[in-house]
Order: structure tokens, then sequence, then C-alpha cells
């Protein structure tokens, strides 16, 4: 596979537009007649599943926040248990760790230090079995473990990931389908959930379309030093990558709250210096998220509301609205994920950062 930066300026901006092709590659003979292959996770995998209870999600960064955004999907649509934290914590607590538990490491890389040592540890407990989800097949993480599906993403070469990210959310939601089969999930809500998957890749082409949009909306960044990323149930992990990009490689203090928190503390951050962008898809905690933003607005403060075009937001002084194109819920996520990278993306290059090797970052971090 060719690693070059092709015509575009740099590799962020060409994996972000690399997308769709990740994506479509990574459900790629996983799913059959509108359900998925569990067997992609290999073959011990359907014996394996039988027996899960609950989920340990355990990863860094980027990767982490794909597993946020996998403990929504697993208690809501498969009715199982999921924890989710940070590797270089999990390694050195003593976690309890109850009955028929399985152990899942994210990673793009595979041999980020704090994940594999976290697996180490886990391999001394008694957990039911290792899963890993990584982009890099020959990785020490998915040598050590007993089951994994790699993302293929192919080669991602900028420091801050972005589709590494969005193929390890379909990696997830084929683990939660697997899951779900075998407990709440009706064999109806499984081809639901394939059939969106399937047209992930097209959506996502959409969202792309939005890059000279997010582009003019981004010089008003350029002069900040803080913003504020706003987002409600799954959409809350989104917001945290988001503000994650915006950091990477823009060098903005960026801070991701759920939306309902903002009365305990952040509220009082705003005014007409600091940006509030909220990612605001179609849902049930759409209105909730909608009287939110109204007490953002009541106090000065500047929205960017990415939003479903359907969702009823329009622009006036103080609220500018990038319309999204309407996508089903269960992919959502992955969807509102991308015109955040772009954002990210356009404001680093405004401020003339080295976006493709931020300051004090590394790609893969192979030591603690
Ligand atoms: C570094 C990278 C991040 C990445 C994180 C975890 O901090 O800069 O982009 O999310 O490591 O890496 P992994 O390879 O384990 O996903």
């Amino acid at each position: 596979e060719s690693i070059d930066k092709g015509t575009y300026r740099h590799y962020m901006i060409k994996e972000i537009f690399e997308q769709p092709k990740a994506l479509k590659n990574t459900l790629l003979g996983r799913t059959g007649d509108g359900c998925i292959l569990e067997e992609s996770f290999g073959a011990e995998a359907p014996a394996i599943f039988d027996q899960v209870k609950q989920v340990q999600i355990v990863a860094c960064g980027t990767s982490y926040h794909a597993g946020t955004v996998a403990k929504y999907w697993l208690e809501d649509w498969a009715g199982v248990p999921c924890s989710v934290e940070v590797a270089s914590e999990f390694r050195y607590r003593n976690p309890v760790v109850q009955d028929n538990t399985l152990f899942v490491t994210i990673s793009q890389s595979g041999q980020t230090a704090d994940t594999l040592a976290a697996l180490e540890e886990a391999k001394e407990k008694n957990y039911l079995a290792t899963l890993s989800i990584c982009n890099v097949a020959a990785s020490p993480l998915v040598r050590q473990s007993d089951l994994a599906l790699i993302t293929q993403a192919g080669a991602e070469i900028g420091v801050a990931s972005t589709k590494a990210f969005t193929t390890q959310l379909i990696a997830l939601q084929l683990l939660v389908i697997a899951l779900g089969r075998r407990g709440k999930m009706t064999a109806e809500k499984e081809k639901e959930l394939v059939s969106n998957l399937m047209d992930l890749p097209v959506f996502c082409a959409a969202v792309l379309q939005l890059n000279n949009t997010i582009l003019e909306v981004s010089n008003h960044f350029t002069e900040k030093h803080h913003s504020l990323f706003l987002g409600r149930g799954v959409q809350y992990p989104i917001a945290l990558e988001g503000a994650l990009k915006i950091k990477e490689i823009s060098y903005i203090h960026a801070e991701a709250y759920p939306s309902g928190e903002l009365k305990h503390g952040p509220l009082a951050l705003v005014d007409s210096d600091m940006p509030v962008i909220a990612v605001a898809p179609s849902g049930d905690l759409l209105e909730k998220l909608k009287s939110n933003l109204e007490e953002v607005a009541a106090r000065g403060g500047k929205l960017y509301v990415f939003a479903d075009e359907n969702a009823g937001f329009r622009n006036d002084d103080q609220v500018i609205v990038i319309n999204v194109p309407h996508c089903p819920e269960s992919i959502a996520p992955i969807i509102y994920t991308i015109p955040l990278q772009l954002l990210a993306y356009h404001v680093a290059v405004n401020k003339g950062t080295d976006v493709d090797q931020p300051r004090n970052l590394a790609k893969s971090v192979t030591v603690e």
C-alpha cells in the first residue's frame, strides 16, 4: 500500500478522506445475509461469546474514546454490562473481576506500552478471555490476545488518529451484535444495524462534502485559546474525541462535557471568547440538548452546532449551524466524528502547526 501523501497537503487530511474506503474494508467479509460473521474474531469466538456476562474495555487516547462509545451500545442494544478504563489507570489498580468477563483492548498500533501492560495484568486475573481490536495484525497486542479483529484502516501516519477511530467503532459494533444476539437483541435489530453499517461508506462520503463549509468556520477559531465541546449520550465520547483532536494538533485548550453537566461548572467559563461546539444528531436527547444550548446562548457564548439537517436548528447572531446529512442513529457517532476531525485539521492548518507531527506527541507511545 502506498503511503505517500498523494495530492493531499498532510497525511491527516488524506486519512480523513480515506474513511469511506477504510470503513468499507473493515466490513468486508464480516457480514453476510444481513448478519455478522462472528468467526471474524477468531475460530474460538462463538464458544467464548456464549459465556460472556460482562465486558471490560481498556485502551488509551483516541482508542479509549472508541471504547467509551461501545459501552453505550453494549448496555443499550446488547444488555451486557460494560466498564471502560484508560490503560495507565487499569494496570496499576486492583479491579474486581466478575465471572465471565471478556477483557477487550483497543489500539491502532497494537504496541502502546500501557495497553500491553494492562493486557498482561489481565492475563494474571480470572478474565474469561482476551480480545483485541487492532489495526496492525502483526502486533504484540494481537499476538498476546485470545481473539482479535483487525480493523482494515490501512497505515495511519498522522499522529492524530482519524480513520483508525472510525474503523474501531465498526469493529466494536460487530462485537456488540455478536454478544447482543445471545441476549436481548432480536434478529430484526441485527439486520437493521448491519444494513446501517453497509450504508456507512455512503453517508461518510456525504459528510466529507462539508469540508469547505468547515474550512470557513475554522477561521473563527484561529485566535481562540479555549473551547468547549458538548454532546449527550453516545455523542458525549464523540465530543471528547473532537476536543482531543483540537488539543493535539491546534494546541487550543479544549474540554468536553456531557451537556447535562454544563450547570455543574463549565457554564461559569462561557463568554464570547469561548466557542462552544455541540454535536446534535436527531434522537431522544435532542430536545434536552437544545435547552442546554439555550443556556449557553443566554450567557453570550458563541455556538457551533453540528446538527442533523432535520433537527430544526437555525443560524442567528450567536449560533452557527453546520447541517449534517440525516443518518440512522446507530451510525451517527461515526458520522459526527468526521466534521470534528475536519474542524481540528483546518484550525491547525490556519495556525500553522505541524499537523502530522504535533509537538511533544508520538504516534505510538511504546514506553511508559
Ligand atoms: C498516542 C497517539 C494517539 C493514540 C494513542 C493510543 O497518544 O498519539 O493518536 O490514540 O497513542 O494509541 P493506540 O495505538 O494504542 O491506539
